[in-house]
Order: C-alpha cells, then structure tokens, then sequence
C-alpha cells in the first residue's frame, strides 16, 4: 500500500513539473524572449513556422494515436495471476503491409510541403522595389552595404516595414551565419562563394540578431540589431546616413567639442546618457575628439562616412544614435562607450581593435565626437 502511495505521489510530482513547464512555455512572450523563433513577425519567418506548425500537428496525431493504442493494449490485455501462455505469433503480413504504409503516408505529408518551403526560400524576390543588402561577415561584427543607397553601416540593419529585403551574404574571414529568429530563418555564411536570404518585416521593432555559427572565441557576442520601422522613418535614416558624407571629418573647433561633452547631442530616446564630468584636471590638455580620432588611428580602421566603404573596422557613421556597440550587445552609454574606446582587449577579448592607451579624459572627449556622428 505505502508503495503504491509513492509512485502516485512521484507520478503526481512529475504530472505537477510537466504542467508548469507547458504553461511556462506557453506563457514565453516575444519580449521576453526576442530570440525566440516561435513569434514570427516576418512573412520569411511565418512561412518557416507554417510549416513547424504542420509538423507538429502531425507529430501530436501520431503521438496520440500510436501512445493512446498502446496504453489500450496495455491495460485491456494486461496479465492476471493465473493465466496461460498467451499464444505466440510470428509475422503477420497485413499488419506489417499497414505499419510500413502509414508512416510513408505521413512522412509524405510532411515532406511535401517541407520541400516545397525550402525551395521557396531561396526564390529571393526580384524588382525595383526590393531592398537589396550586401552582409559581411567579420571576426566579431556584422558589415550592412545598401547598394542601391550607396551606404554602409555595421551590426544595426534599418529596413523599411513591408517592403521585402534581399540579402546577399558573404564573410570576410570564417565561416558565420546570419539569423534573425523573428525575421527569417538562418543562413550560413561563407568566405567564398555568397548565399542569400530574403525577408518583410511586417510590423515595426527592434530585433536582434545572432551569429549562429561558431566563429571564434567571441562568437556568443557577435550579434546584431534589425530595425524595422515606417517607411517614412526608414526615408530620415537613409538622409541622415547620406548627410554624413558632406559632414567636415575633423572640423576645427575644439570648444565645440568641449561643450559637447556636457551634454552629447546625438543620444537618441533609448540611450541611457550617463552625463560624463566634464571639467576634470586632465580635460583642459586634451585634445578634441577629432583631432583624438585622427591622432589614436581610430581612423585608420573606422569611417564617420557612410557612403565609403571601408572594411576594416565597423563603420561609424550614426553610432551616436545606436541601440549596441561592440556588435550588437553592449548597451550604447557613454560609459560603455568609454570602456570599449579605452580598454576592447577587456571588454571583448580576441577582437581586433587594440588597446591604444587611451586616458579616461580622452575617452571622454571621443565619446562626446562620436556621439555627434
Ligand atoms: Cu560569427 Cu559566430
């Protein structure tokens, strides 16, 4: 009888665990969990899930029918203490004609439609109104080219909702792979020869992006952003981009920088601004922040000029208006963004900025520039 007790009460223990975890999952929203392929919000990624969909609902049938007879047998033929030995069978031609017939029925039915989604996948639309991407893949960051625009950007990736994007993939180094969970599905990218992938955001967001491949040892942070906004907003993003080409690169003001670094400019809505101190000892001796961008050779790697590019380094151009930096995951503040100017070998190991002996007054002074940019 105490048996008995125990295995019910085990039995309810994990009936208990299987319910909370159901409801826990099914409970998971999109916020919560943005990397989650189960919110489609791209017709790319709700063609993908059509077809999770289709499988799972065949699977459950399957489950349910092949389980439920089973338990049926289970119980209904189950053994009792004086019974004799039930009689042997060897092969039975029907029964193996019908178990070999109705799995091909329904692997049939899912690979049908399987198939055909794949090839849809690679169907990347055509026509003048499609928005053609270029990504390159980098040891750790995203490069974005939008050649129709004649602009390049890195690791944040503005598009216009409803308007399908066509990607055009290829890496720079390794081997990479480009997903974007609400978006589309992923696609490996590789160093010789390019793969595409094609996607409509349908409503408006920030999604996040992640390399999928690993690539090194800072592969868990090479991601990225996907901005999906309206198409009149997407229109403001592409002339500011445009406008940094004219901007002077080193204009010759430092009290316009020494101002600037009270209270930056360009921080859009969704930055945290820590207000830096601005009159330190050591600020009166530094140089402005383009003469430091120049003088430290972060331009030997990184333009503020959208239309060239460049290759070397992420481009810099709007990074004052960015969500992330250091692809896609450290929190754009002026703080981080002095942290990752003066020390890149802490903050992300491996990567190929050097630690260029920058002081806490001239971090200040390039976070103030570049957040004008
Ligand atoms: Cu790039 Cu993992």
């Amino acid at each position: 009888m105490d048996h008995r007790f125990k295995r019910w009460r085990s039995f309810a223990g994990a009936l208990l665990l299987l319910t909370l975890f159901v409801v826990a999952v099914g409970s998971a929203q999109s916020v919560q969990y943005p990397q989650s392929t189960l919110h489609p919000r791209g017709d790319f990624a709700l063609m993908v899930d059509k077809l999770f969909r289709t499988t799972l609902l065949w699977a459950t049938i399957v489950f349910l029918l092949t389980e439920g007879a089973l338990l049926f047998v289970i119980f209904k033929f189950r053994g009792k203490p004086d019974d004799p030995e039930p009689k042997q069978v060897h092969g039975n031609t029907m029964v193996e004609v019908i178990w070999t017939a109705i799995p091909a029925l329904v692997l049939a039915m899912i690979a049908v439609p399987t198939v055909r989604t794949i090839f849809r996948t690679y169907e990347v639309p055509k026509g003048a109104d499609v928005l053609q991407v270029e990504v390159i893949g980098h040891q750790w960051w995203w490069e974005f080219r939008y050649p129709q625009l004649g602009l390049t950007t890195a690791n944040e990736l503005h598009v216009p909702v409803g308007r399908t994007v066509a990607v055009k993939m290829v890496t720079q180094d390794v081997l990479h792979s480009w997903w974007i969970p609400q978006l589309a599905a992923k696609r490996d990218v590789f160093p010789n020869r390019s793969t595409t992938l094609w996607f409509k955001a349908e409503e408006p967001g920030d999604y996040p992006g992640q390399c999928a491949e690993f690539c090194g040892i800072q592969h868990g942070r090479m991601a990225f952003q996907v901005i999906a906004q309206s198409p009149e907003e997407f229109d403001v993003y592409v002339g500011r981009m445009q406008a940094t080409a004219v901007r002077p690169a080193a204009p010759a003001a430092p009290a316009a920088d020494s101002t600037a670094v009270a209270k930056p400019t360009a921080a859009g809505p969704a930055l945290t601004t820590t207000t830096l101190a601005a009159t330190t000892t050591a600020e009166a001796d530094t140089m402005p922040g383009s003469q430091l961008f120049m003088m430290k050779g972060c331009i030997g790697c990184h333009s503020l000029n959208a239309t060239v590019p460049m290759g070397i380094g992420p481009n810099l151009a709007g990074i004052g208006r960015r969500l992330y930096i250091a692809a896609g995951w450290l929190e754009n503040t002026d703080a981080n963004l002095a942290k990752w100017i003066q020390h890149p070998q802490t903050v992300k190991h491996g990567v190929l900025m050097p630690d260029l002996g920058v002081t806490d007054a001239e971090a200040q002074s390039l976070v103030a520039y570049l957040r004008q940019h």
